[in-house]
């Protein structure tokens, strides 16, 4: 017979199991272990009494290291106390492995990043990790959930290709039988053809960019989700952004709280998300925010930065102020054990916050500095920094449309009031996440487009495919990108993209 999940717990409340996982936690007593069990499916607490299993299962027992492999057999007894609400009474055990002494037994922040990261193969056993990669999996799940829903057909875009997309500084150059050939950096154009075949279409794959960037936000490998629509405008893509977007966070706010609390992530900034609309803000609109020019609703840009590092000052110093106190009390001697030990994690926790704080403290400045300044030489690109800004300045995500034709890629709409303008659409994650997704009406003129594949320094005749959807039925058509990567970090509340991918591919780390 098969053996139970403690994820089903709840159905063999009273019942006997036979539960098969790893030793998270050990607690002994001269007559019972405690342990924390950890089976993939949840946590929960397992007793081994002496009274209960005799001197010889007790013995072994007592062998269990901290991620040995066990199966514990025993009763199921609700206990709200206990991580998880259950605790396991054992009647008899079974031993699969004796793990040597673990290298990672420690807390994560007692390890170190780089450290956690070359060891990912077993960082990913820890439950702030394994909490991470769940949510990864039920956002997968909403993604496919909302398109096979709105009856879109997943197509997979091929990997290795001939063609740039999204221009050709990032590309990972193969060998394909003799001839040069790149790993995809999108499935797009192809996409686009397919979606002349099916009306609504959208790519979930891997994608792949040689960006020197070590940055919290870059990937050299990344999921990216395509979705592809014939007879949609830019306007009828952002609508639909905004549609899909809701409905993935609306899902992961109902299926998912467990592993979102085990992250610390604050709910109520995604319940907002969800509850109010999405802002539209042009390009040139968003230009004049970031130089404190155009105020929204009635707040400057700037001066939320200027608050926010006076903010961040006093709260480093209260935080001082909260150590010397805490550390006067631990100094006194006078504190129980359970207090002191206490007394000195909150020390450790409120300097890790005080190193936070302080970066903070440096790049405010900075990144007022850039924002005062933006676009006051040329049109750019808004940098990581700007996004800050920008994303700061209201509570909902920022859908940024009507880009500089020049900082674009080749296949963007231009507006038909302005050609310098394409119908392109960034979507800015709120709380300085940043962007999540890029997108656009496409060009459907063929003369217009074999001139922009040119100003690109591209070889038209690798895109003649390409332009045969503009020769053979032609029509308006959108769409956009969504990096699941970044999409995981804003929805887990992440420092960094390191943490989102369960092998991530980034520049500088292959290995494990
Ligand atoms: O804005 P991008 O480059 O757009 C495209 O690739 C279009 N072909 C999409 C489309 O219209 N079908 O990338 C889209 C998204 C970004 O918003 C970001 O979320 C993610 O892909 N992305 C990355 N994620 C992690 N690491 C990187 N190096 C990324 N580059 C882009």
């Amino acid at each position: 017979m098969l053996h139970q999940y403690i994820g089903d717990f709840a159905q063999y409340v009273g019942q006997e199991v036979t539960v098969k996982g790893w030793i998270y936690n050990i607690r002994t007593s001269k007559t019972n272990v405690f342990f924390e069990l950890r089976d993939g499916s949840g946590y929960c607490q397992v007793v081994v009494s002496l009274e209960n299993v005799g001197e010889e299962l007790f013995e072994k027992a007592n062998q269990l290291t901290i991620e040995s492999a066990v199966s514990f057999t025993g009763t199921v007894i609700a206990d709200e106390k206990q991580k998880g609400g259950y605790e396991v009474q054992v009647k008899d055990l079974h031993i699969y492995n004796i793990a040597q002494s673990y290298p990672l037994a420690q807390r994560e922040k007692d390890l170190g990043v780089a450290y956690l990261q070359d060891n990912r193969h077993l960082w990913l056993r820890k439950e702030r990790q394994w909490a991470i990669m769940r949510l990864r999996n039920e956002l997968i799940m909403g993604i496919h959930e909302f398109f096979q829903s709105e009856k879109f057909v997943q197509m997979d875009a091929p990997l290795l290709t001939g063609t740039a997309c999204e221009g050709t500084t990032d590309l990972f150059q193969t060998d394909f039988f003799g001839a040069p050939a790149y790993l995809s950096q999108s499935g797009q154009l192809y996409g686009e053809a397919m979606a002349m075949a099916m009306g609504k279409i959208y790519t979930f794959g891997p994608t792949f960019r040689s960006e020197k960037s070590d940055t919290p936000r870059h990937l050299a490998e990344f999921w990216m989700i395509e979705p592809e629509m014939a007879f949609y405008t830019n306007e009828d893509n952002m609508e639909l952004i905004e549609r899909f977007v809701k409905s993935v966070i609306g899902r992961i706010l109902k299926t998912s709280r467990k592993e979102l609390e085990i992250v610390g992530r604050d709910i109520s900034k995604l319940e907002t998300v969800v509850n109010q609309p999405f802002v539209r803000v042009t390009y040139h609109d968003a230009a004049k925010i970031l130089r404190g020019e155009l105020e929204v609703n009635g707040r400057n840009a700037i001066k939320i930065q200027e608050e926010d590092l006076a903010q961040a000052k006093a709260d480093i110093e209260a935080k001082k102020a909260e150590i010397a106190e805490r550390e006067a009390k631990v100094k006194s001697g006078q504190l129980k054990k359970g207090e002191r030990q206490f007394n000195e994690a909150k020390i450790i926790a409120l300097q890790g916050e005080i190193t936070t704080l302080e970066e903070k403290v440096r790049n405010i400045p900075m990144w007022i500095e850039s924002a005062k300044n933006f676009n006051k030489v040329e049109e750019d690109d808004l940098g990581n920094s700007d996004e800050t800004v920008l994303t700061r300045a209201f509570d909902a995500p920022v859908m940024v449309y009507n880009w500089p034709a020049k900082i674009k890629s080749f296949y963007m709409k231009r507006h038909p009031d302005n050609p310098e303008v394409v119908k392109g659409v960034d979507l800015l994650a709120p709380e300085g996440y940043g962007e999540i997704i890029g997108g656009s009406e496409r060009e459907t003129d063929c003369e217009l487009l074999i001139e922009r594949i040119k100003e690109h320094g591209l070889n038209q005749e690798d895109f003649e495919w390409y332009l045969d959807l503009r020769r053979f039925g032609s029509v308006p058509h959108s769409g956009f990108g969504l990096g699941l990567e970044r999409l995981v970090r804003w929805v887990c509340g992440l420092n960094h993209v390191r943490e989102t991918a369960p092998f991530p591919r980034r520049y500088g780390r292959i290995t494990p």
